[in-house]
């Protein structure tokens, strides 16, 4: 047993909005709560990227599960999106605005005088004094304004108060630039998390067993292992690959939703933006999101001919659900040679501030129209939870983005993200509480040897970004997909060969990427229904961009 482990009641590992709401669910229930999280600042996870905002009920749940339901193409679990629904607006009342205070837009008006000038406004509407006092906002595939919002910044201004919070709480503690290596599994229970502390850059390994009564993988998406996504850098599947790899069930994995409107680096290049790209496809390029709440305040999209192309796609036209928008972009830059969003029917720069002082810091001149292209924004699929976000692993937990609650389908409904995170974090911290740590051997990490190949990992890295772009993004044919699935094998058995007798992080990373990655091909190429983000073509493929030659070595 190594002398250097440590314990919890209950381990987090991950901290954006769900794993932040496991660990007060836990924390509330008495739990001695570790937050490991491989971000040298905690703040550093994809929540803190969010922008649109965190969807509630209002006062009509039914129309709520309606447009969940249908933005997933009727692919959404019933039962998850009751949970979903029905827990949203005291969970929101309860972390985020009694909690935390979470300074959320108003339209001006004061909530109790409100109250006081109806009296039977909390009657009438169950939130009516609420539904006075905030800025509800719409975007595509809502049909209504309900979605609370900080200008397009609502991830951070919910993210830092809950670090804050957390930091401050007596029975949590967060570890950062501490990354999770692998489960600790026997015989089908999860007893911790081997964790490497070193510091990031330093090759020497500095593991530590974490052993808890309960682990909850709250880690994110999948960003990383494309070349263009919303998502920061540390995207790299690990949650689901940890769990995979010890025999959890994962489900949906080949549904990864591409955002519509995400800044388009190359015609930004072309028409002389700052944030313009280098035009390599396979490397991380620069981009961001140009949240969709703007095309919810009228926003229009035009294609290269200045034509204004939605309304010809879908009968909701900019406002249609987002697998159908994202294709409808590509098709029109593919045929037109651009597209942009146009932000001249709103007043931009007064009702998104934060995004139009991002253009201007960027270089990007949005008066023009902002060059958009689509590009990887979330996992719909993920390690496969119940309503407590019970893995098929005991005491194994897994919430947010790295989950497959049911809730999205095949096609996520704008600004439900944060809210699945808050809402099974809050389920799975409160589940998990109630087991003691067992303590059992491991492998001892400093044994193995830190040294790697300089370049091994990032040259891996880059061929995985080329063959996802390539064979497994927003348009799919059934054979190329079974191709990637071949390639994404052997360079994942690649991997593998180093990870047996190496403990770097970077290895790490890859390797969870590769065994993701393989796992989306796979789960593609074996669905032959094209529904939602999983859109598939025939064979002749219309699917330009695609070289004929094989873009890699198979
Ligand atoms: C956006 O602001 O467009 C993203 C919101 C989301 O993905 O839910």
């Amino acid at each position: 047993m190594s002398e250097d482990h440590l314990t919890a009641d209950v381990l987090v590992v991950g901290s954006g909005i769900a794993g932040c709401s496991a660990a007060l669910a836990a924390a509330r229930e008495g739990a001695d709560v570790l937050v490991a999280t491989k971000a040298e600042r905690p703040e550093d996870a994809s929540t803190d990227w969010a922008q649109g905002g965190i969807a509630t009920s209002r006062d009509d749940p039914e129309q709520f599960k309606r447009d969940v339901i249908e933005a997933s193409a009727g692919t959404a679990d019933p039962e998850a999106v009751d949970v979903l629904v029905e827990d949203a607006n005291d969970a929101v009342r309860d972390v985020l605005l009694d909690t935390l205070d979470v300074g959320f837009d108003t339209n001006g008006e004061d909530a109790d005088a409100a109250t006081e000038d109806d009296d039977n406004a909390d009657a009438e509407t169950g939130d009516g004094a609420e539904d006075r006092k905030f800025d509800f906002a719409r975007e595509a595939a809502h049909s209504e304004e309900r979605i609370l919002h900080v200008d397009a910044s609502t991830g951070t201004h919910i993210l830092r108060p809950f670090l804050q919070y957390l930091d401050d709480h007596e029975r949590v503690t967060i570890l950062e630039d501490t990354a999770a290596l692998d489960l600790i599994a026997h015989e089908g229970r999860v007893h911790g998390v081997q964790l490497d502390r070193t510091p990031a850059g330093e090759r020497a390994p500095t593991g530590h067993p974490a052993f808890a009564g309960a682990t909850i993988l709250a880690t994110g998406g999948v960003g990383s292992l494309f070349p263009r996504s919303t998502n920061p850098a540390g995207a790299t599947g690990d949650g689901v690959a940890m769990a995979a790899l010890a025999g959890a069930d994962v489900a949906d994995m080949e549904y990864v939703q591409f955002h519509p409107t995400a800044f388009d680096p190359d015609t930004g290049a072309e028409r002389g933006d700052a944030a313009g790209g280098d035009g390599d496809a396979s490397e991380r390029a620069t981009t961001f999101l140009i949240s969709e709440a703007v095309r919810g305040e009228g926003a229009l999209l035009r294609n290269g001919a200045g034509e204004r192309f939605m309304p010809e796609y879908h009968e909701d036209a900019e406002l249609a659900p987002r697998d159908v928008v994202a294709r409808a972009v590509q098709e029109e830059r593919e045929a037109t040679g651009e597209v942009v969003l146009d932000v001249s029917p709103l007043d931009f720069e007064r009702e998104f501030p934060d995004l139009a002082a991002e253009c201007e810091d960027r270089g990007v001149d949005w008066s023009e129209g902002i060059p958009v292209a689509p590009c990887e924004h979330f996992l719909c699929g993920g390690v496969d939870v119940d309503d407590r976000g019970r893995t098929s692993l005991d005491r194994l937990f897994a919430v947010g983005e790295c989950a497959r609650t049911g809730v999205h389908g095949a096609n996520r409904l704008a600004s439900t993200s944060l809210l699945e995170g808050l809402v099974w974090g809050l389920r799975a911290g409160e589940e998990a509480v109630g087991a003691d740590p067992e303590p059992i051997e491991v492998p001892d990490l400093l044994d193995s040897d830190p040294a790697l190949p300089d370049r091994f990992a990032g040259e891996k890295f880059t061929r995985l970004r080329r063959v996802m772009d390539e064979r497994v993004g927003l348009r799919r044919d059934p054979e190329r997909l079974r191709r990637a699935a071949a390639v994404l094998r052997r360079l994942k058995g690649e991997v593998d060969a180093y990870v047996r007798t190496r403990t770097a992080r970077d290895l790490y990373e890859l390797r969870n990427a590769s065994v993701t990655a393989l796992l989306i091909a796979r789960a593609a190429a074996e669905n032959p229904e094209s529904v939602g983000c999983h859109y598939l073509v025939d064979a002749d493929g219309e699917a330009p961009n695609e070289p004929d030659a094989e873009p890699a070595d198979d």
